[in-house]
């Protein structure tokens, strides 16, 4: 298929363009590299422009099959502070682009949602069928656009599949590519960049939440799996798949002490670190039921922590030989 990625140079988006690639898929990439780098796009057709524009989107959706939906802002503490910059760019420039998807003949579309939809679940693990109530601007945009996507399936027949990612994590196993945001706000790269001493050391928020060693779990997915599932709900689509939101997460929650072992035993240095209080609305555990996404999309996470660490921490030693420059 023809495939249009928006946001394609960013970080879950350039993994999910290399599998795609090495699906058979043809793509082209549509970013205006706010957040992404040009290097991730190279060898692919990189549309360097904003998803709201419309003249440029038309022209790139000419011949497309599919979009898959990546470009966004995807800060949840930013999105607290600045909501104007979450709602401008996560809803109103995204539909911006739906508009112009819906005058082309393309009919397919992939989001990348959040388990931030869920807020603080009252059970675990999350299913899909669990209450959306967001607790930051951020979730709450990307909500709005998942209720969008639903609206234009019934009126407009344009079926879509929402990934509600839990915490994308680790990078491509060949080294090519891995986790560059500015600023670094995930776990893992700070604890490596800690070790590293190229960071200082990390805060833990909050060592006393009612979890069995009282720091906060959550559901680290690697980064290529996550690229995976965008292939197999493409062709889900592809063979006639109904409007559908799934998530993707391995189901098993990994606590920010057990990182910190884990990027020591990788690393063989020590992360240092400190404790803070926790983030107001941070739930102290978050882990995925996907049956689901197993059930419909028949995937299945091929990476476990340990492969997540040690794709990251190679990842993080070609950062550092590099200066932290692509
Ligand atoms: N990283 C995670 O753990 C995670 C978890 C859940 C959901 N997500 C979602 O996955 C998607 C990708 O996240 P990421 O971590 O790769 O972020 P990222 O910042 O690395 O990638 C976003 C890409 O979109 C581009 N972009 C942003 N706004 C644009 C616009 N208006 N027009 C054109 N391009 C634009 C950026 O330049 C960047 O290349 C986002 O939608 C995010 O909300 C990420």
């Amino acid at each position: 298929m023809r495939v249009l990625v928006t946001g394609g140079c960013g970080y879950v988006g350039a993994h999910t363009v290399r599998e795609l690639s090495a699906a058979g898929h043809e793509v082209a990439i549509c970013d205006n590299l706010s957040t992404g780098h040009r290097p991730f796009g190279e060898g692919y057709r990189l549309i360097e422009a904003d998803i709201a524009n419309q003249d440029v989107l038309a022209k790139a959706l000419d011949g497309v099959d599919a979009v898959l939906h990546f470009a966004a802002s995807a800060y949840v503490g930013e999105s607290v502070v600045n909501p104007r910059k979450y709602i401008h760019n996560n809803v109103e420039s995204a539909l911006k682009l739906l508009d112009a998807v819906l005058a082309s003949p393309a009919r397919l579309f992939v989001f990348s949602s959040t388990c931030a939809v869920y807020g603080v679940p009252r059970t675990l693990p999350i299913a899909e069928t669990a209450p959306r109530d967001p607790v930051n601007p951020y979730g709450a945009t990307k909500l709005f656009f998942e209720h969008a996507l639903a609206a234009y399936s019934v009126a407009h027949g344009l079926r879509s599949v929402s990934l509600r990612y839990f915490n994308a994590a680790g990078a491509h196993p060949d080294g090519s590519m891995g986790e560059l945001h500015t600023p670094e706000t995930h776990l893992i790269p700070l604890a490596l960049q800690a070790a590293l001493g190229v960071a200082p050391p990390l805060t833990i928020f909050g060592n006393n939440l009612n979890t069995p060693d009282g720091t906060c779990i959550r559901d680290y997915i690697h980064v290529s799996d996550l690229g995976r599932a965008h292939v197999l709900a493409l062709e889900y689509l592809a063979q006639g798949g109904r409007t559908t939101c799934l998530n993707l997460g391995t189901g098993e929650g990994t606590s920010v002490a057990q990182i910190v072992l884990a990027a020591e035993r990788i690393s063989g240095r020590k992360v240092p670190y400190s404790y803070a209080d926790p983030r107001p609305g941070d739930p102290p555990a978050l882990y995925a039921d996907s049956a689901l996404a197993q059930s419909v999309l028949g995937w299945r996470p091929q990476f476990d922590i340990s492969a997540i660490l040690s794709t990251a921490w190679n990842w993080e030693l070609r950062l550092q030989a590099m200066n932290h420059r692509l």
